[in-house]
């Protein structure tokens, strides 16, 4: 079922390459996301701007994200509980053996799952503040079978969260939108860093990070995006 191969550590590029024929369909609640994937854009207020996207367009674009990411976690951990992760034997025996972090780790998942909760409850409540309409949550695909996998793909998707934020922060207008953002952003930064460990990556794999802009990301999100 997966799209992944653990061993190709490349995969966080390779998620956009499913079928996209149907991308505007699909996104459904994440539509907003392609309102300003080209120049001339009709910004999520209602105004046309020809200098780029709103900041409501951007944290839009933000909250979809975290939107996916929050429904990741929180309907993965429905499925595994603790013994799925850390049980002699379990799917996830593999991947938290030593010398990977092993105890505790259901629980750092539970921590980062409520993160992202937190990030769609303040994005979207900062988005009304600013007179835009939050993009809804929409439905999902996330290419997993066991633990392992869902591992694997955690740490893909927040290394593509922290090249979004990135992305998309220098074309932030309102200093306190931007401030917040680069506070999610560094948090993303920490999820990716402690994932990466899992999957015996560096937390800190290079000097800079890649930076995406919003038509590649919304290409590899539109990939987990059903409608
Ligand atoms: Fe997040
Ligand atoms: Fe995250």
């Amino acid at each position: 079922m997966t799209d992944f191969d653990d061993t190709d550590t490349t995969q966080e590029n390779g998620t956009g390459r499913r079928d996209f024929l149907s991308t505007a369909a699909k996104l459904g609640g994440g539509a907003a996301l392609l309102s300003f994937a080209g120049t001339g854009v009709a910004a999520a207020d209602g105004h046309e701007s020809d200098d780029g996207p709103t900041d409501v367009d951007i944290l839009n674009y933000a909250l979809t994200l975290e939107h996916l990411e929050y429904a990741f976690y929180r309907d993965a951990l429905e499925h595994f509980d603790e013994r799925h992760f850390e049980g002699v034997g379990s799917p996830g025996d593999r991947v938290f053996n030593s010398p990977r972090p092993r105890y505790g780790t259901y629980q750092r998942f539970e921590e980062i799952r409520d993160h992202e909760g937190e990030h769609v409850d303040v994005i979207a409540a900062t988005i009304e503040d600013l007179g835009g309409t939050p993009v809804e949550e929409a439905e999902y695909d996330f290419p997993y079978e066991n633990v392992a996998e869902f591992v694997t793909l955690a740490a893909t998707i927040e290394n593509i969260g922290v090249s979004a934020y990135a992305g998309a922060a220098p074309m932030i207008q309102n200093s306190d939108v931007l401030s917040a953002a680069l506070s999610i952003h560094s948090v993303e930064a920490r999820h990716a860093g402690y994932l990466n460990l899992h999957e015996l990556r560096l937390p800190y794999p290079d000097a800079f990070d890649p930076v995406r802009t919003m038509d590649e990301v919304t290409e590899i999100a539109s990939g987990f995006i059903v409608e």
